[in-house]
């Protein structure tokens, strides 16, 4: 009686929660005679053929299913387009509307319809039978905007819970490194072929003591998220005098160097704190005098820092932040010497924290570290790790050990309830997920991992960097100001480019070299801030978010254009009978005539950073992809344009013409 209460009344709140709508769409994939649902941002997916659709069903055939609401504000005509390599039927409405099947080349269907004001239930159910890689774009247009794809912003879906369960469970696990302890046997696979997170290391500690000081070690190894309630690392069962004993040992790991630190003065203090706020640590971490964690912006503390780094260290950690630590998510911001000095100045100047001076034995620290801390941590002397229960127990186990909700005698992770039960749906799995992987799940877990919303917009959000800008001004008050300017920057720091469409408009080969900061340039050199390289997963990024909207990671080859089209592209350009797009661009060595307006890319980079396809839905409608740009649309209705006597005025021919004279630009 009791129970079927408490049952009556939980009834409605699940239901509740259940239909609290997300941005996206909701997918489910089957293939193999299993199902797996996730959250997709388009109506869109691109799966080669030699890999599984996601991470947790087989490779071969496959069907995927979107569901998602499209919300209108007014009533009112579209047209929906699909391009397909596979089967697809797209209902709107409960109308099927588009039916289309495609092999080799992609096949294109288009179909207008009545939307009404408010949510448009859309179906999509998608087929590919893995003769050939599957390809899916759903676009549309209307009167008041040309084609392109349906935008995040305007698709929602309730969320399924299992799906997102999952893949926290996978990505915890992954991340705490539970099989460093816990053996997997052949469920994992360390070749590089499973799932890419699963190579991470936790940082080496090779020299720790030329790097690190011992009370803050100490004060680290008793409890990491005392310090940095953001750590990973593990609260391990150890005493107070055992952490100093450890702490005691790894000081013997590597001499500090007696760095010469010049002072810092009123200047450097003032360029370091410049530096701060305009390059983005301020998105990322809070200020380093500030001793609460920012937990609703997810920054970093710092207060610790001055405590920690050994003299002269610090700077070197800013500027090769992966020295010992390939997957870090701290990023390489390719810091100048003086940079990473004044940086460092600046913090050490106001990072404030201190840590009691513990004594502890060495030679019992070493053994301790062998028993608690080789399993993730690697030092000058190779140390066997002891294992503790292989993972098939673990999985036997439930919420125990390490899942337990306070662990005592296993390491402490400070899951909260929510991520202990990820933890164990996601071991409930047949664990074929830790041996492949699917580049959009990669792309999107990434983007979450390293944090890039910390400085980039993205589907409609403001990132970090635009919340805190506020935090800017007393940052930079001190700093100087860019040459011949009286105040204020070139570009405000948090003018970052939206990340929303950066995977239609990117040459995954280029992307990919530029996220992971292998980029030899800067496109936009008059922006205060940078973007940073963050190393290994740049290149799974690039190529997940292309697939993420429907693209192959390389564009079929154009063949060389017509010396005609190429010489009116150059004259299109220009200002003399042209649309003057060098008034803003500079093109290969020739700067803009009028910089001061708006500065734009230097258009000797376009072709190799930009797809075709958006150069010309950019040309068409600028607005529609960047609601912030000073870019001008050169066609009104993105039909014609304003200069009549070169290619029929129209549109779509001088904007190719454009491209392919940019073509020859090298
Ligand atoms: C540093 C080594 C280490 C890491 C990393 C680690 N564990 Fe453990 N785990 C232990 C030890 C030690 C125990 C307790 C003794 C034992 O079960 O072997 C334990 C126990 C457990 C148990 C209970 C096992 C049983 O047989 O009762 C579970 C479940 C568990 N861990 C899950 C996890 C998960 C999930 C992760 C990753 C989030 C993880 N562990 C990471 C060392 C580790
Ligand atoms: C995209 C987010 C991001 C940005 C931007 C960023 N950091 Fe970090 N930083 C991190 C993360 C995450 C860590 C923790 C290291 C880890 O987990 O791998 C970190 C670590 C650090 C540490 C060491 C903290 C410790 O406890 O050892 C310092 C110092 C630091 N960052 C300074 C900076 C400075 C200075 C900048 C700007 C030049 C900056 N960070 C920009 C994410 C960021
Ligand atoms: C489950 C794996 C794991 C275990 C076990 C572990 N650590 Fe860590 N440790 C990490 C990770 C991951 C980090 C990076 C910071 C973070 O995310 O918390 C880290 C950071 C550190 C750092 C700072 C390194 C740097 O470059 O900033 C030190 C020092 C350290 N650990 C010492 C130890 C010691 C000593 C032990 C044993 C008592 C230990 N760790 C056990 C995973 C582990
Ligand atoms: C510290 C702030 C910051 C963070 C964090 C950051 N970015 Fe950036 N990003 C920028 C800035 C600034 C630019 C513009 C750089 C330029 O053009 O000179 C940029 C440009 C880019 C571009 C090129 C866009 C274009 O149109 O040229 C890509 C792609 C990109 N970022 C991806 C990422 C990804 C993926 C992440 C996370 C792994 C990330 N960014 C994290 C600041 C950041
Ligand atoms: C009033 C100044 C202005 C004029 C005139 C202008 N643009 Fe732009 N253009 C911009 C701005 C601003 C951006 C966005 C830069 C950014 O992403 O930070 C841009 C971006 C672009 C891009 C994307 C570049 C990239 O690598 O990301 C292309 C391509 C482009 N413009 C082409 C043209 C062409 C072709 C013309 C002439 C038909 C033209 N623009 C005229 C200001 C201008």
């Amino acid at each position: 009686m009791r129970n079927a209460l408490i049952l009556a009344l939980a009834i409605p709140t699940l239901a509740m929660a259940a239909a609290e709508k997300q941005q996206g769409l909701s997918v489910t994939y089957s293939a193999g005679g299993k199902s797996d649902t996730t959250t997709s941002r388009l109506a869109a997916l691109y799966v080669s053929k030699s890999s599984p659709s996601t991470p947790f069903l087989p490779k071969g055939p496959f069907k995927a299913k979107m569901t998602g609401d499209i919300t209108v504000p007014l009533r009112g005509e579209y047209t929906f387009a699909v391009e397909v390599r596979g089967q697809v039927k797209v209902s709107i409405n409960g109308q099927e509307i588009l039916d289309a099947a495609g092999a080799a080349a992609a096949q294109y269907a288009d179909k207008t319809v009545q939307l009404t004001k408010g949510a448009n239930p859309v179906v999509v159910e998608f087929f590919n039978d893995n003769e050939e890689d599957a390809l899916l774009r759903l676009d549309w247009w209307s009167k008041e905007f040309p084609r392109e794809p349906v935008p995040p912003t305007v698709w929602t879906h309730t969320p399924d819970v299992e799906g997102a369960k999952v893949r926290e469970g996978r990505m915890l696990f992954a991340t705490r490194h539970c099989a460093s302890c816990h053996d997997g046997g052949a469920a994992i696979v360390k070749d590089g072929t499973g799932m890419p997170e699963m190579l991470a290391t936790a940082p080496d500690l090779i020299d720790a003591g030329a790097r690190f000081k011992q009370p803050w070690l100490a004060a680290w190894i008793e409890n990491p998220r005392a310090i940095r309630p953001d750590a990973t690392m593990p609260h391990l069962p150890l005493t107070k005098a055992q952490a100093a004993d450890i702490a005691a040992y790894l000081a013997t790991t590597g001499k500090p160097v007696k760095a010469e630190v010049k002072p810092a003065d009123e200047t450097v203090l003032g360029k370091g704190a410049g530096h701060f706020g305009n390059l983005g640590c301020v998105a990322c971490h809070t200020a380093p005098d500030v001793t609460e964690a920012d937990r609703e912006n997810n920054r970093i503390l710092l207060a610790h820092v001055g405590a920690k780094f050994q003299s002269g260290t610090l700077a070197e950690f800013l500027k090769m932040p992966g020295m010992h630590n390939p997957w870090t998510r701290m990023p390489n911001f390719r810091l100048t010497d003086d940079e990473a000095a004044e940086l460092s100045a600046y913090i050490l100047a106001n990072a404030k924290a201190e840590f009691p001076d513990v004594k502890g034995d060495a030679e019992s620290g070493r053994k301790l570290f062998a028993a608690n801390c080789a399993a993730c941590h690697q030092t000058t002397e190779p140390a066997p790790a002891p294992k503790a229960s292989a993972l098939a127990a673990v999985i036997a186990a439930g919420q125990k050990g390490c899942l337990s909700e306070k662990p005592d005698k296993a390491p402490d992770f400070g899951f909260t309830v929510a991520q202990r039960e990820a933890v164990v749906a996601f071991l409930k799995t047949d664990l074929l997920s830790l041996k492949q992987d699917a580049f959009a799940d990669f792309a999107e877990r990434q983007i979450h991992h390293m944090n890039c919303t910390a400085c980039h917009p993205r589907d409609g959000r403001q990132s970090t960097f635009q919340i805190v800008e506020g935090e800017l001004a007393a940052l930079t008050a001190n700093a100087p100001h860019p040459e011949g300017q009286t105040e204020g920057n070139t570009v405000p720091a948090t003018a970052v480019p939206h990340l929303t469409w950066l995977g239609e408009k990117l040459q995954p080969g280029w992307s990919g070299s530029f996220i992971a900061g292998a980029a030899p340039y800067k496109p936009r050199p008059w922006l205060a801030s940078r973007m940073p390289g963050f190393g290994a997963p740049g290149v799974g990024i690039a190529n997940g978010l292309a697939f993420q909207h429907g693209l192959p990671l390389t564009d079929a080859p154009q063949a060389a254009a017509d010396k005609v089209v190429t010489e009116a592209g150059h004259k299109l350009l220009g200002a003399d009978g042209g649309f003057n797009c060098v008034q803003c661009h500079a093109v290969k060595d020739v700067a803009a005539t009028a910089v001061f307006e708006a500065p734009g890319i230097n258009l000797a980079y376009s072709t190799e950073r930009l797809r075709a396809g958006y150069f010309r839905r950019w040309m068409l409608a600028p607005l529609r992809i960047d609601p912030d740009t000073k870019m001008p649309k050169f066609s009104d209705d993105a039909v014609a344009t304003q200069i009549t006597d070169v290619l029929e005025g129209k549109a779509d021919k001088q904007f190719d013409a454009i491209w392919q004279y940019l073509r020859t630009v090298k």
